[in-house]
């Protein structure tokens, strides 16, 4: 009973030093598993054996403590696309922020979810990692108290779609440093399956498929991740409206589509009504966007849903894709009828819509352009406004909280430097606090997906051409849905809007893979000037690594240590409960 008691109080202190939010605790082992997706084997990157990984599903306000401990034979770290990370950079798991986790070492994020709701994703962000797997779901739920636009559905499903080599990450990666480009995909992967044989001349025997199992008459929330590499796709279930309710993090105006582009690095969810006469399973398609049909046949990602009382198997064709191939305006079209329900609240019980975004007073505008990739020194490099990207050894957050001086310049253009395209580690100087207006513009031949750390940003608008002052009165200032990961279409800019409130260097970058590999990003460095006591930031965590021109001050690791349990002996487990508990037993005592 004393022990018990003993146990309840330290919980609840340690529940109340941090406000009373809860915390939530993660171990994880990362490393190599075999599987063959699409008939070959392979290597993929599986967090606790599972691929894809496990789903952290937490609640608004929770602190996240995620134990991450690298079994791979190279540096890894995670991002946690959408997550913002508010006034805490420290965790955000980019190369400007963090140092690698080398290889056998383990290091532990730590971060609250403020203030937010959605549906998001964690990936690896170093070395074309994502090509091997090593992400998985982030369902981050509403407090009970917090109302949500629509009933609460009978199942949640998480859906990662996505392009897949048969070859590795490793030759992928190879093949960019030689200076080719990347062939079309051997397929699409639907939770880490192949297609569901629907042709047998198509999809050979012995291939592995996704199955959804439902029940007849009820409502399904699934929750749909591109975490592909580089191919839009078309994700579409026979015979069943998708109801979007939710993107990234906004409850968006409830509309019924019956298939939706969705972008690399783009997370969508959709309310699913299983109102079918189940004659059949049904077909859930993610098929390639913008390519020659027949050519790309095979590149299709094709899972079952399959009803409790379902009479047979699914068969005949796929349901149809969208039917215009060479001509995104379609797409587009889609993509603008996506708006934020402005009556409906998020992770705040007040409307979201109570934020004019489209009012407020613009203090910076970038113009971001990319084209196609070129070389550079000899290497393929993509770039934006003729600056590619090279990450500096030095982390830049870390170099600036040290005063190592020349890492980086601030000194990013907000136009598209005119001349030939050069490598550099350039930063946009945000205002902090201010309100930043980016026209992304895209020259190149592929629809790209732009996505920026620490923020939602609003989307203010999209068209074919090139942006003009003239542009700005065509962009929707109302309800705009504020998310993390937009399309820029080829040959078509899209504009967003940032109020850039959260202290921190963040990260700009393209989604797609290939182009972020070969330098299609920069930061964006936004620091409260008179911050002199460092309370606008959170301190740097205690257990940073540190690497480049600061490894000196890193401290040697145990490579042999994988958990705690290991390292201490029961007793040493004892001492260490005992060294917790005796604040508490003090305070009982007294
Ligand atoms: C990738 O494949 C090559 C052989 O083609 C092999 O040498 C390499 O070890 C593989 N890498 C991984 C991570 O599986
Ligand atoms: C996720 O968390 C929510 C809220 O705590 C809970 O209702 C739900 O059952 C959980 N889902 C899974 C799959 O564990
Ligand atoms: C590595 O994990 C152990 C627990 O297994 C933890 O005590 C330690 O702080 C972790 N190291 C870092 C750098 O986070
Ligand atoms: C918007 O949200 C409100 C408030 O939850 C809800 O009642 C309404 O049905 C939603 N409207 C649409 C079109 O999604
Ligand atoms: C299977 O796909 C091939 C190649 O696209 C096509 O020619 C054939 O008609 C398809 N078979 C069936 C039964 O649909
Ligand atoms: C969406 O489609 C379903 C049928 O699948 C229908 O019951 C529902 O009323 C539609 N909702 C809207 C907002 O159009
Ligand atoms: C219901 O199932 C039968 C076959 O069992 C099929 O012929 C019919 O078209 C189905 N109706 C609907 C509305 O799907
Ligand atoms: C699509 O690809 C097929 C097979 O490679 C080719 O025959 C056809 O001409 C292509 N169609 C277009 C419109 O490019
Ligand atoms: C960055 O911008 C601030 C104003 O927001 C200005 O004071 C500072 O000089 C700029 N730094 C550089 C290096 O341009
Ligand atoms: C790229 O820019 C050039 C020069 O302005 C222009 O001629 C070309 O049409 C553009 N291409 C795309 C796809 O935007």
């Amino acid at each position: 009973m004393r022990l018990v008691c003993f146990f309840f109080v330290f919980f609840s202190m340690l529940a109340f030093c941090y406000g009373g939010d809860r915390f939530v605790y993660f171990d994880w082992q990362v490393s190599f598993i075999d599987v063959s997706p699409l008939g070959s084997n392979q290597k993929v990157i599986a967090i606790n054996n599972q691929f894809p990984g496990p789903i952290v599903n937490i609640t608004t306000n929770d602190n996240v403590v995620v134990n991450v401990q690298n079994n791979l034979d190279e540096p890894f770290l995670l991002t946690w696309n959408g997550i913002q990370q508010r006034r805490n950079c420290w965790q955000d798991g980019v190369l400007g922020t963090t140092c690698p986790i080398p290889s056998g070492w383990n290091w532990t994020y730590s971060f609250q979810v403020k203030d937010q709701i959605g549906s998001f994703f964690y990936s690896p962000s170093l070395g074309f990692q994502r090509a091997a797997g090593g992400f998985g779901g982030i369902t981050l739920n509403n407090r009970i108290v917090i109302p949500v636009p629509f009933g609460k559905p009978d199942g949640d499903f998480t859906i990662f779609i996505g392009d897949w080599f048969t070859s590795n990450h490793t030759n992928l990666r190879n093949k960019l440093n030689n200076g080719h480009r990347l062939n079309m995909p051997h397929g699409v992967l639907i939770n880490g399956k192949g297609p569901y044989r629907y042709n047998d001349t198509l999809v050979p025997d012995g291939i592995d498929h996704a199955t959804f199992n439902v029940d007849p008459g009820k409502t399904y929330r699934i929750r749909v991740h591109n975490v592909g590499i580089s191919t839009s796709l078309n994700f579409r279930i026979q015979n069943h409206n998708l109801l979007l309710v939710e993107t990234e993090g906004t409850y968006t105006v409830q509309q019924n589509y019956t298939s939706l582009d969705i972008h690399v690095g783009q997370s969508y969810s959709f309310l699913v009504t299983m109102d079918q006469n189940a004659s059949s399973d049904y077909y859930m398609v993610a098929s390639a966007r913008f390519v020659n049909k027949s050519s790309w046949a095979r590149v299709t990602g094709v899972a079952i849903l399959h009803y409790s009382n379902s009479k047979g198997k699914a068969s005949g064709p796929l349901p149809d894709p969208p039917n215009d191939v060479y001509n995104p305006s379609f797409s587009m079209n889609q993509a603008r009828s996506i708006r934020t329900n402005v009556s409906a609240g998020a992770a705040r019980p007040n409307p979201q819509g109570s934020f004019h975004y489209g009012e407020i007073k613009v203090t910076q505008v970038y113009h971001l352009e990319n084209k196609i990739p070129v070389k550079i020194d000899g290497k393929l490099r993509a770039a934006i406004n003729g600056i590619s990207y090279s990450p500096p050894k030095t982390p830049l957050r870390l170099a600036d909280e040290f005063g190592v001086k020349g890492v980086y310049t601030l000194d990013f253009p907000d136009k598209p430097l005119t001349g030939p395209p050069r490598i550099g580690s350039s930063v946009i100087n945000g205002s902090y606090r201010g309100f930043i207006e980016i026209i992304l513009q895209n020259n190149a031949t592929k629809v790209e997906s732009y996505h920026l750390d620490g923020y939602s940003f609003w989307v203010a608008g999209m068209d074919f051409g090139v942006w003009t002052e003239n542009s700005r009165s065509s962009y929707n200032k109302w309800d705009g849905v504020a998310r993390s990961t937009t399309q820029v279409f080829p040959g078509a800019w899209t504009a967003i809007f940032v109020s850039l409130d959260n202290v921190g260097i963040w990260n700009l970058r393209t989604q797609n893979l290939d182009s972020w590999y070969l330098g299609q990003e920069l930061y964006i460095r936004a620091i409260n000037p008179d911050d002199t006591e460092h309370k606008t930031e959170l301190p740097i965590p205690e257990n940073v690594l540190f690497c480049g021109e600061l490894s000196d001050k890193q401290k040697p690791q145990d490579h042999t240590a994988k958990s705690v349990s290991s390292i201490l002996s029961p007793r040493s487990q004892l001492f260490a409960l005992l060294i917790l508990l005796a604040p508490v037993a003090s305070l009982l005592l007294m």
